[in-house]
């Protein structure tokens, strides 16, 4: 343990010389000096690149640091860490559990991240879920009846057999909830505006159609 202390000592002392007289230093070494010398000096080497990558990753850090956010989702407040740069769609699957809200194109073009926000429909994939405090989002899942029954929408569907692979279902869904709630006896042309943000792989445009318009007779 001595030697260790003494060595470790002379390492420091050791670079202290070699920093003020480099060539001399070397030149008064034994062999197995210079090579503990060179261990020595590889390991602080290394050990301040394992600084600077700390330091780096602290600054990366400091610009993507999580905040704590309370969200209104399906009627219950919900406390989550979320990223500046965190879209609602990555919150909702990846933090709350949430995964009946689907990514398809995670661009704002296929509509299978479809949620309520404010009862409006809204591109899950394309919102900054930083930018919800206070707003109301309502998801697939928020569609729920007391006792686990599905919603009319969701009945009328399945009587139509618009789902297929079922992939687009829950964005037809919440599109068609959305329309209903502010229209409940819609025109053809209604649901079928209300609907076009809503890609469907399958081609059963027709079933989700006469769904929505079932689901309104209903009412
Ligand atoms: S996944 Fe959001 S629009 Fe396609
Ligand atoms: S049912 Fe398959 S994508 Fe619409």
């Amino acid at each position: 343990m001595a030697n260790d202390r003494n060595a470790h000592g002379h390492r420091h002392e050791g670079c202290d010389r070699q920093a003020e007289d480099p060539i001399g230093a070397l030149t008064t070494l034994s062999r197995r000096q210079l090579i503990k010398a060179v261990i020595a000096s590889g390991a602080v080497a290394s050990g301040a690149g394992f600084l600077l990558r700390g330091s780096v990753s602290s600054a990366q850090a400091a610009g993507t640091a999580e905040r704590l956010l309370t969200l209104t989702v399906n009627g219950q407040k919900r406390r989550v860490d979320v990223l500046p740069q965190e879209t609602l769609v990555q919150t909702l699957r990846n933090k709350l559990g949430l995964t009946g809200t689907k990514i398809g194109c995670d661009r704002g073009e296929c509509g299978a991240c479809t949620v309520l926000i404010d009862d409006v429909p809204s591109y899950a994939c394309s919102t900054l879920t930083h930018r919800l405090r206070g707003r109301k989002i309502t998801t697939i899942e928020g569609l729920e009846g007391p006792h686990g029954e599905l919603h009319k929408v969701q009945k009328a569907f399945i009587a139509a057999l618009a789902p297929q692979c079922g992939f687009c279902t829950p964005g037809q869904v919440m599109a068609a909830v959305a329309l209903l709630r502010v229209k409940p006896n819609p025109s053809v042309e209604e649901v079928r505006q209300a609907i076009s943000g809503n890609l469907c792989r399958c081609g059963a445009y027709d079933n989700y159609l006469q769904g929505v318009l079932a689901a309104a007779a209903e009412v």
